[in-house]
């Protein structure tokens, strides 16, 4: 089922509001002021500290960031989140994210490759290999398209891409907030396990915004889901991001009631720590954190609290609004050093070391931690 008025219409159509919601989304998320898309909680990252270290015993010079993700090697542990595609404007974005990757050996996610099965021409759009030749590539598709191609249809279109990864993006709080979204959730799992089975590509299986609660991250994990990428409350919101496309200005919009709709993405790694076991602490979750991570700190927390790596979409969508390649590089170098930072200021010369660092929380975030594992605890009895 569909709401609204998106409902019918010739290819011509779909892909010309596929292009047009897309290039809205990115006025939107470009212009601030005007809009409030981001939840001002926080990610909880503000929540959480590390045990200063006094006596480092490290050479900060020495400390060695790189980690591996996807058989390849990344300078740090970072992905750039997927952000865009399909705008049909020859996609400069793509094409400064992809080479910034590439400089800073950071993992790239591709926005939804959707356009591409409704208009070849976008092809070029998402053709970026070349750029970025060295550094693990994501291709990106929405829950909703599962359902209206065949898997094997949508692996291959990844494969055009020389995608190291298929992400599927979760975003029912988008769909609903959507003049005409795609509302129909069912068998959205099962979609997933036919992917899985196909083996052709990892899969990763991300939110946009509101978070994965952590009984479903460890489900999609036990099915055969490569890595989950968090998507956390506390940054970009797609909620609102369709409220303010629809509603330029409304107060509706200002005060609506989902506007801290969402996990924040500290919490759900704090509570994914705790389920394990303290032996199985020391090794990296395969699980990305992603959703209002804004600095090399709250990476850092997001690795000490076992995340395997960390993303972020909107500072860079932004710096590259601003200055181009030269700003996201910019940015990117900005996290790389505050992560440098973090880790002397913990002793950890390496990123398994990062992760024995001692946390402590804020009261506050504690009391929602405990009601987040209670929830936990209803829903695995309930
Ligand atoms: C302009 C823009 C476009 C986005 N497009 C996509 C997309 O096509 N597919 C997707 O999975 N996520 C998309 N996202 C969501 C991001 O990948 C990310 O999950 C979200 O923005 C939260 O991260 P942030 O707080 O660092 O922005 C987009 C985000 C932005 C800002």
């Amino acid at each position: 089922m569909r709401t609204g008025i998106a409902s019918m219409g010739s290819r011509a159509s779909k892909r010309n509001t596929i292009t047009v919601r897309k290039k809205r989304h990115l006025e939107v998320c470009l212009r601030e002021k005007n809009f409030r898309i981001e939840d001002v909680r926080g990610a909880g990252f503000g929540a959480i500290h590390f045990v200063h270290e006094c006596l480092p015993e490290i050479n900060a010079d020495g400390i060695d960031t790189g980690v591996e993700f996807l058989g390849k090697k990344l300078s740090f542990p970072f992905l750039i989140s997927c952000i865009t595609g399909g705008t049909l404007d020859g996609s400069p974005l793509n094409i400064s994210l992809a080479g910034a990757a590439q400089r800073a050996r950071v993992a790239f996610g591709l926005g939804s490759m959707r356009i591409l099965f409704h208009e070849p021409k976008a092809y070029k759009d998402f053709a970026v290999r070349s750029l970025a030749p060295d550094v693990p590539l994501l291709a990106n598709i929405g829950a909703a398209q599962l359902a209206e191609f065949a898997p094997l249809r949508i692996l291959e279109a990844a494969q055009s891409l020389d995608a190291d990864a298929l992400v599927v993006h979760l975003n029912p709080g988008q769909e609903i907030a959507q003049t005409g979204g795609d509302v129909d959730f069912r068998g959205v799992m099962d979609a997933i396990s036919a992917l899985i089975e196909l083996n052709r590509l990892p899969i990763i299986i991300k939110e946009t915004g509101h978070g994965i609660r952590p009984r479903r991250a460890r489900d999609l994990l036990a099915r055969g889901a490569a890595w989950v990428d968090l998507a956390g409350a506390g940054g970009t919101d797609f909620l609102q991001v369709e409220l303010a496309c629809r509603e330029e200005g409304s107060p509706d919009q200002i005060a609506n009631p989902f506007a801290s709709w969402g996990l924040p993405t500290a919490l759900i790694l704090a509570a994914l720590r705790v389920q394990r076991s303290p032996g199985d602490r020391r090794e990296a979750m395969p699980v990305i954190a992603s959703g209002g991570l804004r600095n090399g700190l709250d990476l850092a927390k997001s690795l000490a609290l076992g995340a395997g790596l960390g993303g972020m979409a909107l500072p860079l969508a932004r710096a590259c609004a601003e200055r181009g390649e030269e700003g996201i590089t910019g940015v990117l170098d900005r996290i790389h050093h505050e992560l440098i930072m973090a880790m002397f200021l913990t002793g950890s010369r390496t990123i398994p070391s990062l992760r024995r660092a001692d946390l402590y929380y804020d009261a506050d975030f504690t009391a929602l931690l405990q009601g987040l594992l209670a929830a936990e605890e209803g829903y695995a009895h309930g």
